[in-house]
């Protein structure tokens, strides 16, 4: 914050360029409102406690720099704000700016206010009732400002029946709260409802304190969960004056819904479609269109850059170049996931342990005294049986490596050394410290989706043409689009052309896919090109494509592997890019480290 701060009104020609518009809609709209001003007053700690999801009654308290009893007065005042000092609405770099809030919620409520400035010896208190102000009387009050808001909306019946019930309107406060915390991790908050609590965030420790990611990491992990601080990669990526900070978690930790995306611009939490959209571009070569993945994206902007004058409730901004911020976002995720390499989730070896752990069943009615081993699970039990009678079921086919090829490679491959094909879709191998099971179809798709990206930047994709040309019904809508983009779709090898209506012919397709399931895959391609629109740029649409293309080939699942064939795919994905998830999300493969199969049987 500036200093010397002074409250005082805005000039008229300011106001006037100021959003206008419902700053107080619900309860948590005047929560919100009253944790920015704690926030912008410099507190350590901001304690909300609320009756009735906050219906009957709101306190805000903080230990910030408080108010005089001037101070007070001004601040009840429309257009009366310290954040403005050089009525510059393109320098905003506080919260609050427009002197709106303290007036809006104390017109529609009966409002207190009492504040303690750092070196008064007294507090100061002040009332108003639904906007009419009584006068200020001195009250013992510790440094900082307490807000009390009672009977919000009682003089307009009208919003207030638009409340829901108690707890979805603490529910709503509780996420406005949560929003801004994960933005100031040295500030403790705290929610009471009916004094029970709904949120305790601890400040960050000191020491925590001078490692920012550390700091930040953990107060979003209190929020978000562990699993997405276990499986988050940091970012931080620069690009003419915008910095991007956060966390992106790896796409196997994917959600059905965007909600766990949570986007700061300047320490605002906002909600942007611009920011929104360059996510989504950057993961949607890992992810199915339904998944969405999980992030904590932090970008700090000049403020001449990004205009915050836009939205009543100051959750939306503006960029004045949003391809600058796109590009940073795109390229900075994009970066990271590529660094993070093969790495998969350890929520998916975690689910695949839990689901070997043995359940409670006939075996669990056994003793199981101090010493004793717990019982294998039925599934697991199994699975040995045929691991270690590979030839006694004829319908269990079982590929073993001869010993001597282990120990000849010495088993310093990450992905180790394949061991056995299972159920002919699954590889297990041996690793040094415990062993992988690879989903032989989604590692086979993750490859060759690598390997039509590249061709298609090296020399352009080869061709083969079907001796019976396919027909595919797609709609008028969906045949026109593809009839748009035939040019594009013929570079990646596929060649196509209308054929009456609604419907398309299909001439060639890409040699690397040998028999795809065209129908599938023309059907795909029109539904992804209406929803890509025309927002995303040529090589993003190339690579989405590539994906759908990869997806449709023959697949590989249900196919005997011989040894060589095994390791060779093992060896592949070793070397290949983002090889551990295949394209929507999906684990290629988990592994299971010898540690915690030691535990499973009571070894550890
Ligand atoms: N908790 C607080 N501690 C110290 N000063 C405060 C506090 N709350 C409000 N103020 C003072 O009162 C002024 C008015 O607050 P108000 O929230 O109405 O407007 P604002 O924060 O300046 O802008 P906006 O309407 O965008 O929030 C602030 O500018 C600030 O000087
Ligand atoms: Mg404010």
């Amino acid at each position: 914050m500036s200093t010397p701060r002074t409250l005082r009104r805005l000039p008229s020609n300011l106001v006037n360029r100021i959003a206008a518009g419902e700053v107080v809609e619900r309860p948590a709209s005047a929560v919100k409102e009253l944790v920015e001003n704690a926030i912008d007053a410099g507190a350590g700690r901001i304690a909300v406690m609320l009756k009735e999801g906050g219906r009957s009654f709101i306190s805000v308290v903080d230990d910030g720099v408080g108010m005089s009893p001037q101070e007070l007065e001004l601040a009840v005042e429309r257009h009366c704000t310290s954040k403005l000092p050089d009525d510059d609405l393109t320098d905003i770099r506080t919260l609050g700016f427009r002197g709106e809030a303290l007036p809006s919620i104390a017109s529609v409520s009966r409002f207190t206010i009492a504040s303690r400035p750092a070196g008064a010896d007294t507090g100061w208190s002040l009332d108003v009732d639904g906007g009419v102000r009584h006068s200020l009387r001195p009250a013992a009050h510790p440094q900082g400002t307490r807000v009390e808001v009672r009977d919000l909306f009682f003089a307009t019946p009208a919003r207030l029946k638009f409340l829901k019930e108690a707890r979805s309107e603490s529910a709503h406060v509780a996420d406005a709260i949560r929003r801004l915390s994960m933005a100031h991790p040295a500030i403790a908050f705290r929610l009471e409802s009916e004094e029970r609590a709904l949120l305790d965030l601890p400040a960050a420790s000191a020491s925590l304190l001078k490692e920012v990611d550390a700091a930040r990491l953990q107060r979003l992990a209190t929020i978000m969960g562990r699993d997405f601080a276990d499986n988050a990669i940091a970012i931080d990526a620069n690009r003419e004056g915008f910095r991007l900070t956060g966390f992106a978690g790896l796409p196997t930790l994917n959600r059905p819904t965007a909600q766990h995306q949570y986007l700061f611009v300047n320490g605002r939490p906002v909600r942007d479609k611009l920011l929104a959209g360059a996510v989504r571009g950057a993961y949607q070569d890992f992810l199915a269109r339904d998944r969405h993945p999980m992030v904590a994206l932090f970008l700090e902007a000049p403020p001449q850059m990004v205009d915050v004058n836009v939205h009543p409730a100051k959750t939306e901004v503006r960029f004045r170049d949003s391809g600058i911020v796109r590009g940073l976002i795109v390229g900075a995720l994009r970066t990271a996931l590529s660094a993070a390499g093969h790495r998969a989730s350890t929520t998916v070896a975690d689910a695949a342990l839990g689901a070997f752990r043995p359940h409670t069943g006939q075996s669990m009615s056994l003793p199981m005294g101090r010493g004793s081993v717990p019982q294998v699970p039925r599934g697991l039990a199994e699975a040995a049986a045929q691991f270690m009678a590979p030839f006694a079921q004829p319908s269990a086919r079982v590929e073993t490596t001869r010993p001597d090829a282990a120990n000849a490679t010495g088993m310093s491959y990450p992905l180790g050394v394949a061991r056995a094909q299972l159920h002919e879709t699954y590889i297990v191998s041996q690793t040094d410290q415990g062993v992988v099971i690879v989903d032989q179809h989604a590692a086979h798709e993750r490859l060759l989706h690598e390997k039509l990206k590249n061709q298609l930047e090296a020399e352009g994709v080869k061709r083969q043409a079907l001796l019976l040309p396919e027909v595919v019904e797609v709609g008028e809508d969906g045949a026109r689009r593809l009839a748009q983009r035939a040019a594009e779709l013929a570079e990646m090898g596929l060649v196509l052309e209308p054929f009456g209506l609604g419907a398309v012919v299909v001439r060639e397709t890409p040699a690397l896919l040998g028999e795809a399931d065209i129908q599938g895959l023309v059907r795909d391609l029109a539904d992804e090109l209406a929803e890509m629109g025309d927002h995303l740029s040529l090589k993003e649409k190339v690579e989405e494509v590539c994906g759908t293309l990869a997806c449709h080939t023959s697949v590989r699942a249900g196919r005997r592997l011989t040894v060589e064939e095994m390791n060779a795919l093992l060896r592949q994905m070793e070397a290949t890019p983002h090889s551990g998830q295949c394209n929507h999300g999906r684990p290629t493969y988990v592994e299971l480290k010898l540690a915690d199969i030691e535990r499973l049987f009571g070894r550890r």
